[in-house]
Formats: C-alpha cells, structure tokens, sequence
C-alpha cells in the first residue's frame, strides 16, 4: 500500500501527543517531520514535548521549533488544562536529541518539495507555521494536497461563544490557510463535542501494563482529582479525531462549505464562520467533519496501543 507522506504541525499539549502516537502507529501514513508552534504552551515548551516523545518512543523524524501568533498577542491555553508541562500527568524524559536545523516553516516546505502534490499537512495547533510556509513560498499552494486541521468551530466554540482555541489564537493565519485555495478537512468542535470518550472507554483500551498505556491514561485522566473528577460524560479528544480523519477519512461524515475566519469582530474574532446554506454563493473550501463513527475512533486507539511498545 502507498503510504500519505505527512508532517504534523502541532503544540503538544496533550491531545496533539496522543495524535502523534496515532499518525506514527498509523501503516497507512509516513510521518516525515513533526514541525511546533506556539499554542497550548509557549513555543519552547511544545517543541521539547514533541523532542521528548519522539525520543521516547523512537519515532525518528525531525522535529522542529516554530512560530509565534502573526498579529495577535499570544496568550496560551489556561495552565489548568493540560498541567504546567502540558502533558497532564506525564513526565517523560529529557530528550538528547537534538532539534532540525531548521524552523517549522523551512521543515515544511522541504518536505513539501520531497513529496510535491502527495504531501498532507496534519495541523492540530494555531495555524501560525502554515500561513507563513503559504506566505513565503508561495509555489507550495500548488504541491500540499490537502491541509487536515483540528479547529474551528461551526455553532459551538471552546474557548469563547463561538471559536476554538487553535483558530482563536491566531485567526489571521486561519484566514490565510482557508483563503488559500488548498483542500481543507476541519475537524472542530461540532465533531468533538458528539463523540466523547468516557472513563470506560479508556480503562479497557488502557488494561495493560504497556508503556504507551502509561502515557496514554497520564494525558488522558488528568486531573482527575476530587477538584476536577473525570467528567461523567467523558472528555474530548480534539486532535486524536483530527488523527483519525487523516488516517480513517471514512470514520468521519463530511459538509462541504464555504468557510472564511473572522479577524476584525470584538466578539467575532476567531470565529470560522461556515456557510451551512450557501448564502453566500462562494465555492466551497472546506469539508468539515460534523459526525464520527466512534466505533472507528476506538479501534484506532486499540490499533495505536498494539502497535507501539
Ligand atoms: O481546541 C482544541 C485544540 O486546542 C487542540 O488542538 C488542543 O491541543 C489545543 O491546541
Ligand atoms: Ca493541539
């Protein structure tokens, strides 16, 4: 089977470390490079989480320090969200290795240029990295043949009324990367929001002594405290199913819309604002995922867990 060749934009963060595991388990997908960006924590942070657990897990592809929001001050996902490290409960390692020589951008364009028109760009932090690659070379809109992106948000936000946090964070380069002409998927809350993952549903994929078991239940249960209990209704994996849209497009059901960003609004901004009815007669840009076969999304998981000591 012809394997995607992909490159992983991320901020991990604990749901995009999860992601990872899924996309390098993944015998459908080649990871070529794992490029960060400043997001749920500041750009240092997400790189050495990235560095750490491709280290730990021997994934072997170069990983790379990105960018800061283009325009917006940047202000990180709350610390209590995913812990000061950003990874909830786990610790890993101080990784050896070192980082590519290069910026997320420069990463991404070379792989860009090694696998013109195959390449897919898995993008479940704020779209920073990728509306600079779009911004500086330019003739890379033609060679990325899809952009699969966790975020936005098309009646339900996260982070305010209406957006998510990843398009909230920099909606100027989402502008960018949904005005650019290149196939988009986006995986946002709507999504999200219908296919929770309860407590239940972790400990029997979890029921081992594996070491990626460990690491899984230390990302996914946190806090899991008397404060903060694991919510009876489960929790939202954000950038696991934007893993599994890329690996398993069939798990997902698809709208195809116009999407465009707001970036001007006071209590707009970061809205991606999805023309479900066609009002505004533009050529639609954007598959967006608004239901997922849960069934599928577990399996992958279990297919995560068995492959990867
Ligand atoms: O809104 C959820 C998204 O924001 C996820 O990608 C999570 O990792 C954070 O980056
Ligand atoms: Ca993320």
């Amino acid at each position: 089977m012809k394997k995607i060749p992909v490159v992983m934009d991320c901020d991990p963060g604990s749901d995009d470390a999860l992601a990872i595991l899924m996309v390098h388990a993944a015998e459908n997908i080649d990871l070529r490079a794992i490029t960060t960006v400043a997001g749920n924590l500041n750009r240092e942070i997400t790189a050495q989480n990235a560095l750490n657990i491709v280290e730990y897990f021997n994934i072997g592809v170069p990983v790379a320090k990105g960018s800061y929001p283009i325009m917006k001050k940047f202000e990180a996902l709350d610390v209590s969200i995913m812990g000061e490290g950003g990874l909830g409960n786990a610790v890993l390692p101080k990784a050896k290795g070192e980082y590519s020589p290069y910026h997320s951008v420069e990463l991404l364009h070379k792989e860009i240029q090694k696998s013109p028109g195959e390449i897919v760009i898995l993008a479940t932090g704020p779209l920073t990295n990728v509306a600079l690659l779009l911004s500086v070379y330019l003739e890379d809109r033609e060679l990325i043949k899809e952009i699969v992106i966790m975020g936005g948000a098309v009646y339900e936000g996260n982070h305010t009324p209406r957006t998510e946090f990843n398009i909230y964070t920099d909606a100027e380069a989402a502008k960018i990367v949904f005005q650019s002409g290149i196939p988009i998927k986006m995986i946002g809350t709507d999504v999200t929001y219908r296919t929770p993952v309860t407590k239940s549903d972790l400990e029997c994929l979890l029921s081992n002594d594996k070491k990626v078991s460990k690491f899984i239940g230390d990302l996914m249960f946190y806090p899991g405290d008397d404060k903060r209990p694991f919510p009876e209704e489960g929790i939202f994996i954000w950038d696991g199913l934007a893993a599994a849209a890329l690996i398993c497009p069939e798990c997902m059901e698809y709208k195809h819309v116009y999407v465009d960003v707001e970036t001007r609004g006071e209590l707009t901004y970061g809205e991606t604002v999805a023309d479900m009815n066609h009002y505004l007669k533009q050529v639609p840009n954007t598959h967006i995922a608004m239901e997922c076969k849960k069934y599928m999304f577990l399996s992958l998981l279990q297919k995560t867990i068995e492959a990867i000591e």
